[in-house]
């Protein structure tokens, strides 16, 4: 039985994600590659990261960008070769970085050869790699319908008819990405080899995509939820009530990450933190840490059934009321990670702090401090640590993200449930290509990314925000994440990494306040999630010897007893002795 109460070199890791089709370019064909990621590690060293999670970089058609692999052990060609890869590995290896990787085992893509064999009769033998189904009747005109009213998440059925072999394959993401059938004992095995794969090769970890789906309820039953044409993706359902998603868990890490000194981390929408600690509790034998959705959904409007696809701003006392649960639930039981953003999501600045040109660079700070002053493992996204910002392109036909693309489709042209401009404001609120237009580098033409105009449109402010700016200035964001992550390095490490959580003021809906505690006094980290001026007291500030470790303003006030002016965005982080 595992024991991973104590140190480890994964809760001590800052993870940077890289998102490969837009970190660089290195040959001119305006798509990103892994020559080109190889080529900015020194950066990223420099930053102070020592783990990167890679978003997919296997043989793809790119369906979802990568998320619909058709051959696991494969690099996708325009992204380079297995020697290119083995040369990053080793190069990020020479930098102290780990590398995980992307393992995308819940679906395959419809390209993979698993699928085209099948897909070609009933008898074949990889049939029961997936999950297939008869149709549940025929309508009025005849037409077969699907098995159940499963939604799937990038909108419309879950269902896919199949005329060859007349039965129907589940999605819950494109219908190019046919979900694989976990009962099947062999399909676990195939997913084990590719995992000691990858082990072997020497890589660190994985980021594990969307894995408590992977159970899905017994029986197949229709999901009460589904509201047809609201959009309804049936993914909550699957994660209630799948009931074998522990089991296999388990037989996977016992089978391959267990045997290996490598980190593992999941992807959960949908989980709360008693279930996390299923997942990733100290004494279970499952995963390290996992990614929750709490906070994503802070900018959602339930009342509408849209989902992601609504829009409502979110309130801090909420945002508080979420993450200090996850803090206190977790601590002492189970490791958490702590993400702002990544390419699922809008950009940081623009969606928790300010982007206005006065307050990017200040409210990015103020957010980081926030989430690295938490306890758990923390990730920074590409660009993250320079404030991009959302981007607002003039036409859907400027998107390529298939969620966005779809549901303008569905909303604006197949039933007019939406103006274009009602549909265009969510997504540029929440569409996936926000974050994903091209690493603005520098102020050079298409922004350092490529000597060619990019596969996306670059965020139109990149001569103003880039990556050789912000490193060439003292105060910059990314300075300011370069000294966050240092701190977790040094002496604090006690108690920034391992410290417990205490809240503080949870009723104060403008400023974040919380403590760390461990060995050697207390941390307090102050927020200030507002544009105003704010007069604040802590009863910490008197006691013992109080030193400002960090904060984003220049210039600071001299303590009067307990009390302090917060200006705006302003964030600091004491130690008390
Ligand atoms: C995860 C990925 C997302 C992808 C989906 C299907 O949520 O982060 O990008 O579209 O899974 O693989
Ligand atoms: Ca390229």
């Amino acid at each position: 039985m595992a024991n991973n109460s104590g140190k480890k070199w994964w809760k001590e890791a800052v993870v940077y994600q890289i998102w490969p089709r837009s970190f660089q370019d290195s040959n001119g064909d305006g798509v990103g590659d892994i020559p080109g990621i190889t080529s900015r590690l020194p950066y990223l060293a420099d930053l102070g990261i020592n783990v990167i999670w890679l978003s997919p970089v296997f043989a793809s058609p790119n369906d979802d960008m990568g998320y619909d692999i058709s051959d696991y052990r494969a690099i996708m060609p325009e992204f380079g070769t297995m020697e290119d890869f083995d040369q990053m590995l080793e190069t990020a290896h020479s930098l102290g970085i780990k590398i995980l990787m992307d393992l995308v085992v819940n679906h395959s893509s419809d390209e993979h050869e698993w699928f085209e064999q099948a897909r070609s009769s009933r008898d074949n033998k990889y049939r029961d790699y997936y999950i297939w189904r008869d149709s549940s009747g025929v309508d009025a005109e005849g037409k077969p319908l699907p098995p159940n009213n499963w939604g799937s998440e990038f909108g419309g059925p879950a269902w896919e008819y199949d005329e060859t072999t007349d039965q129907w394959y589940l999605h819950m993401f494109s219908r190019k990405q046919p979900d694989l059938n976990w009962e099947n004992p062999a399909v676990r095995q195939e997913i084990f080899e590719i995992v000691r794969f990858w082990l072997d090769k020497g890589v660190d970890g994985f980021r594990l995509d969307a894995i408590n789906i992977i159970s899905k309820p017994e029986g197949l039953p229709d999901d009460p939820s589904v509201v047809p044409g609201k959009h309804s993706s049936s993914i909550p359902f699957v994660i209630a009530k799948g009931t074998k998603v522990h089991e296999w868990m388990h037989e996977l890490n016992m089978e391959t990450f267990d045997k290996y000194d490598c980190m593992t981390v999941g992807e959960m929408s949908a989980t709360g933190p008693e279930e996390a600690v299923r997942f990733s509790g100290f004494d279970t034998d499952e995963l390290h840490m996992i990614f929750h959705f709490e906070h994503m959904g802070l900018d959602s409007d339930p009342a509408t059934g849209m989902g992601k696809w609504s829009y409502k701003p979110y309130q801090l006392t909420e945002m508080k009321e979420i993450l200090n649960t996850w803090q206190t639930k977790l601590d002492g039981r189970a490791w958490g990670s702590l993400y702002w953003n990544n390419h699922d999501q809008p950009r940081l600045v623009s969606r928790f702090g300010s982007d206005a040109p006065e307050y990017r660079e200040l409210s990015g700070k103020m957010l980081a401090t926030v989430l690295h002053g938490m306890q758990g493992t923390p990730y920074i996204y590409q660009g993250e640590e320079i404030g991009m910002t959302n981007v607002q392109f003039p036409a859907i036909s400027d998107y390529k993200d298939l969620d966005s693309i779809n549901f303008y489709t569905d909303m604006v042209e197949d039933h007019q449930t939406m103006s274009p401009d009602e549909a265009m404001s969510l997504i540029y609120a929440k569409g996936r290509d926000n974050a994903r237009t091209p690493v603005q580098w520098s102020a050079e033409e298409n922004a350092g990314f490529s000597s060619a105009t990019p596969w996306i449109g670059l965020n139109p402010n990149y001569r103003q925000i880039n990556a050789a700016e912000a490193t060439g200035r003292a105060d910059s964001l990314w300075h300011y994440y370069q000294k966050l992550i240092s701190l977790r390095r040094d002496e604090l490490q006690d108690l920034l990494v391992y410290g417990s959580f205490l809240p503080l003021d949870a009723e104060d809906a403008q400023v974040y306040a919380y403590e760390r505690h461990g060995e050697g006094g207390k941390l307090l980290v102050l927020a200030n999630f507002t544009d105003q001026e704010l007069e604040r007291s802590y009863q910490a500030l008197g006691q013992g010897q109080v030193e400002l470790l960090l904060s984003n303003y220049a210039d600071q006030e001299e303590l009067a007893d307990q009390g302090l002016t917060l200006r705006p965005y302003e964030a600091r982080i004491y130690k008390i002795s």
